[in-house]
């Protein structure tokens, strides 16, 4: 039994019928040697008995914020001690209540302050499943790193055929088994990802950029401390949430050149380094140091005279000049250096040619003029090309961008 086995598994089960199948899964868990802790919410406790939990596992079971006078801390601790937190069966109520910061049972507070890899099985009516509100809570997880599993399609307690089954404890097993064993490959590594926009003002109140949100870099981020990474994130503007977590320290940052001289001054320390934001190419060649102001016309009038012709300089290439320092052995002889390519036409010929002229090992790219993907979405889909085999790339099919991050990692960085 190697080490890997030692991990503690918390299990948070919700009301729902599929409670029972939870009895397997921590049998199984147990077998395999983890060690499982159970937290059961009132309403999971009407369809399967607590006793039957800690007899299984061998640990109590957490019903309640105040079960333990002597442990009245019960929620930071359990979040502390579990390498990975399930919640299965998962019901609308309680994603509903995740999704929004609710914490107002043992279950919801435990996982409010658990900060490690969160796995959510679904179960509910399918009309539940299907509805507005409960998509875009499961939306809202996604995009924060929890990994949905399921649900199943097919017939449920309540009579109705349809998706919202709960997957069964095997599955469960399995993925569970596969986060473990992947859980701890970046440990001891130094990542370094640049995120989000730049902003190149043109006087102090206008400025040019573009769509990115963040969401793809920090989704990388989040995936990066999963697997016990140690993580220097250089944000320009976005609106995506970054992650809290002590092995992260994010550097914000505004115009290209800014994100250039902060990137470069990490990357000596980094084993892989990763550049997903999207940098302005160009710059205004002057910058006004008072607002510019519109020439005077009549009143209700707009002057066809007035016309303004805007000069842009280059911005530094901060992949490019990474690439050339790779080149000239000034990073860490191993050191990965991954860029992404956003392309609206011949990405393939357009992702080659960048992986050459940026001196990347990988190009990461994504098709941006769908809507569905690139930039702002919650999901993408991307094409991996290499330095080894440029012609042989690799599609990763749409997902999330949590998951495709996590991907992505095992593709540039793979468990040796
Ligand atoms: O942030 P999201 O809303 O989640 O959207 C994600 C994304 C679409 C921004 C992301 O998936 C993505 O494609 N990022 C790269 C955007 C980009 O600038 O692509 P590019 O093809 O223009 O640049 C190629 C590579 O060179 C990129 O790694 C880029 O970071 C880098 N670059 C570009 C210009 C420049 N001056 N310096 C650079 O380092």
């Amino acid at each position: 039994m190697g080490n890997l086995k030692r991990k503690t598994i918390l299990l948070g089960i919700s009301g729902g019928i599929a409670a029972y199948k939870m009895c397997d899964l921590a049998r199984q868990l147990v077998r395999a040697s983890y060690n499982v802790k159970v937290i059961m919410t009132q309403h999971a406790a009407k369809f399967v008995g607590p006793a039957t939990f800690r007899s299984l596992t061998g640990n109590p079971v957490a019903l309640d914020l105040f079960d333990d006078p002597a442990a009245p801390i019960n929620h930071i601790s359990l979040a502390e001690e579990a390498d990975l937190f399930l919640i299965a069966p998962a019901t609308a109520n309680v994603i509903a209540k995740l999704a929004h910061g609710r914490a107002d049972d043992l279950l919801t507070t435990t996982a409010l302050a658990y900060q490690g890899q969160l796995l959510v099985a679904p179960a509910m009516n399918t009309q539940m499943y299907l509805d507005s509100v409960t998509q875009e809570n499961l939306a809202t997880l996604t995009a924060r790193g929890a990994q949905l599993i399921g649900p199943a399609s097919g017939e449920l307690a309540c009579g109705d055929s349809g998706p919202g089954r709960m997957v069964e404890a095997q599955t469960l097993f399995g993925i569970i088994e596969d986060s473990i064993q992947t859980s701890d490959w970046l440990a001891g590594k130094k990542v370094l990802i640049s995120a989000g926009s730049t902003q190149e003002y043109l006087d102090p109140v206008r400025y040019l950029t573009n769509r990115s949100s963040g969401k793809m870099g920090t989704a990388l981020t989040r995936a990066a401390l999963q697997a016990g990474a140690e993580v220097q994130l250089v944000l320009g503007p976005a609106s995506a949430a970054v992650p809290v977590d002590k092995r992260l320290a994010c550097t914000r940052v505004v115009t290209a050149d800014e994100m250039c001289a902060a990137m470069i001054s990490f990357a000596l320390e980094a084993n892989l380094i990763i550049c997903s934001a999207a940098v302005s190419d160009y710059r205004p060649a002057k910058k006004a140091s008072i607002k510019i102001k519109k020439r005077q016309s009549q009143l209700g009038q707009t002057n066809q005279q007035d016309t303004q012709v805007l000069e842009l300089v280059q911005n530094p290439d901060i992949l490019a000049k990474l690439g050339r320092m790779k080149i000239e052995k000034t990073l860490k002889a191993d050191t990965i250096l991954v860029g992404f390519a956003a392309e609206t036409n011949n990405l393939e010929d357009n992702a080659q040619a960048k992986l050459e002229r940026k001196g990347a090992d990988y190009i990461i790219a994504n098709d941006v003029s769908r809507a569905d993907i690139g930039f702002e979405s919650t999901e993408n889909e991307v094409r991996i090309f290499s330095k080894a085999a440029p012609e042989a790339d690799t599609l990763l099919p749409k997902t999330s961008k949590t998951q495709l991050a996590r991907q992505i990692l095992q593709r540039v960085y793979p468990l040796s």
